[in-house]
């Protein structure tokens, strides 16, 4: 075995503890959606509301999007991967296109022991040009799609028109459950900057020091994850801030509060923080679906939850300028506390 560029290594704090990484689902809620169909729509709506508020994460089952969809997806992701990176550099992100094949990302500044792809849902879409711009002065971005394996845009494609409903259903849901019209966050959708991630994490002989992806909480607003059956996702979970492996379960999706939700609801349903490890012998495979604002959106708590006692805890922030310039540092800035006037 050689030795691991310093370049993954995470600091001793961060590191994952692999005794302790059993994997489990107990306690992590989970959400039938097949309720949905019975009209039960107000009582999904509280059960979503509490594990948002108590977990920040839950896992759905019965969420609609057609299974041998989601196997399509898996074959089609894990054929691209396998193939020569000369042919994955093909459609590889540059100076000009963010969007594309990664050859390997930093989180906190330490490399991730992954590969990955990502694409928008809408194929084009208009940003701010740069983070310093108004974001009057915008820039199309348009997906790049590899050439092989063939069905990839295809398949890839349809899976985004699946999920995006029920990432719909989801924001009924959650709007519900914070006492808010079902469509009360729809109209922050146009021009969308959803996208979606394709993670693939080949087996590491330093599981014990690298990670698959460092800490991180999602900027955006919900996040919907599909994973194969390898176990990989920690959560730091909300009541003792312990890291919990979770277990994969088949056919369900992850689905967890981003901070652009934390706002909304100001601060009742919070991001979680999470993390990725990896393992010697298992490459591994997740599929997040960024649920992600319009360039434009202001986003702000919802003014009909704010009250005397319930006061902003946020500054407005355009979602657009945030994107093009993302960073956590940013986010924390704009809490109220840490504004200064
Ligand atoms: C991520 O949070 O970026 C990836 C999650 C996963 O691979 O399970
Ligand atoms: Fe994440």
């Amino acid at each position: 075995m050689g030795e691991l560029d310093s370049a993954f290594i995470q600091d001793i704090e961060h590191r994952p503890n692999l005794k302790s990484t059993e994997p489990v689902n107990d306690g992590i809620p989970t959400i039938d959606l097949s309720a949905l169909t019975l009209a039960d729509t107000h009582k999904l709506a509280s059960e979503i509301g509490l594990a948002c508020q108590e977990w920040g994460f839950f896992q759905i089952i019965n969420h609609g999007v057609p299974l041998d969809l989601q196997r399509k997806v898996e074959k089609v992701a894990r054929e691209f991967f396998e193939l020569p990176s000369e042919e994955k550099r093909k459609v590889r992100r540059n100076e000009v296109n963010p969007l594309g094949y990664y050859e390997s990302e930093h989180t906190k500044n330490v490399r991730d022991w992954k590969e990955l792809f990502d694409f928008l849902v809408k194929d084009k879409i208009m940003i701010p040009a740069s983070p310093e711009t108004d974001d009057k002065e915008l820039r199309t971005i348009t997906n790049q799609w590899p050439q092989y394996p063939p069905e990839f845009r295809e398949v890839f494609q349809e899976y985004a028109k699946e999920v995006e409903k029920l990432a719909f259903k989801l924001l009924e849901l959650i709007a519900l459950s914070l006492g808010l019209p079902e469509n009360r966050f729809s109209g922050y959708f146009n021009g969308q900057t959803t996208s979606i991630r394709i993670n693939y994490y080949p087996p590491c002989p330093f599981p014990h020091l690298a990670l698959g992806v460092g800490r991180h909480k999602d900027a955006g607003v919900l996040t919907i994850l599909a994973q194969d059956d390898v176990a990989g996702l920690q959560v730091k979970r909300k009541s003792d801030g312990e890291w919990i492996t979770v277990k994969p379960t088949p056919n369900a999706y992850i689905v967890n509060v981003g901070d652009v939700f934390q706002v909304w609801s100001n601060e009742k349903y919070q991001s979680v923080e999470h993390r990725v490890v990896v393992n010697t012998v298992k490459e591994r495979l997740s599929i997040p679906f960024f649920v992600q604002p319009g360039p434009h959106v202001m986003v702000k708590p919802v003014v009909e939850l704010l009250n005397g006692e319930n006061r902003p805890k946020y500054k407005e922030y355009n979602w657009g300028k945030f994107f093009v310039n993302r960073s956590r540092s940013d986010f924390k800035k704009l809490k109220v506390e840490n504004i200064q006037i």
